[in-house]
């Protein structure tokens, strides 16, 4: 079938890719407006082994699946490789990424340019809520580890998961 109405039946896709270590309301934030403007967005966990994260890869997983349990067109994976191939190998034409502040926006054109140029994804940046345009995974570790109250900035199952991971509870 061609013209408008295969087009109309095309399952709209994206991606929000990230580490993840943990998921913040700043990363929620983004998915949730994801998941408003395509059918099916999928979360990709991406796995690098060169970095040890506070959480294992299937921790990071069950804490997105449980922070995004009410966005019923949010599926959660981890791929160990290129994004470009996730993407390909799952028919996802854009890539949604939070822009919290100018700071980010250097990496975050090289890579949005280099992945186009791999395989002619796109991706879409998304403004940061202004609440969150500080907050990364990183700080709120920090901050935790050093027994600093970050209830305001992620999920409460992510909370729980970190009280227990630095043995505060
Ligand atoms: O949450 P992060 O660590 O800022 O996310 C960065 C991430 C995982 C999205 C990025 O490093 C990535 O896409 N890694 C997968 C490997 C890859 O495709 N590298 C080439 C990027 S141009």
């Amino acid at each position: 079938m061609t013209g408008p109405e295969s087009e109309g039946s095309q399952v709209r896709r994206a991606v929000c890719p990230g580490s993840f270590d943990p998921i913040t309301n700043g990363h929620l934030d983004i998915i949730s407006r994801a998941s408003r403007l395509y059918d099916e967005v999928y979360v990709a966990v991406m796995i690098n082994k060169a970095k040890k994260g506070l959480f294992e890869i299937e921790e990071r997983i069950d804490l997105i699946r449980q922070a995004t349990a009410e966005f019923e067109n949010v599926r959660v994976e981890a791929f160990h490789g290129l994004l470009v191939d996730f993407c390909k190998q799952r028919d996802i034409p854009a890539i949604v990424k939070g822009l919290r502040a100018v700071s980010d926006f250097d990496y975050e054109l090289q890579m949005a340019q280099m992945n186009n140029g791999l395989t002619g994804v796109e991706t879409l940046f998304v403004p940061t809520n202004p609440t969150y345009s500080f907050l990364s995974s990183s700080l709120v570790k920090e901050v935790a580890t050093w027994g600093g109250d970050v209830a305001h900035l992620v999920p409460p199952v992510v909370l729980e998961a970190l009280n227990k991971r630095l043995r505060k509870d």
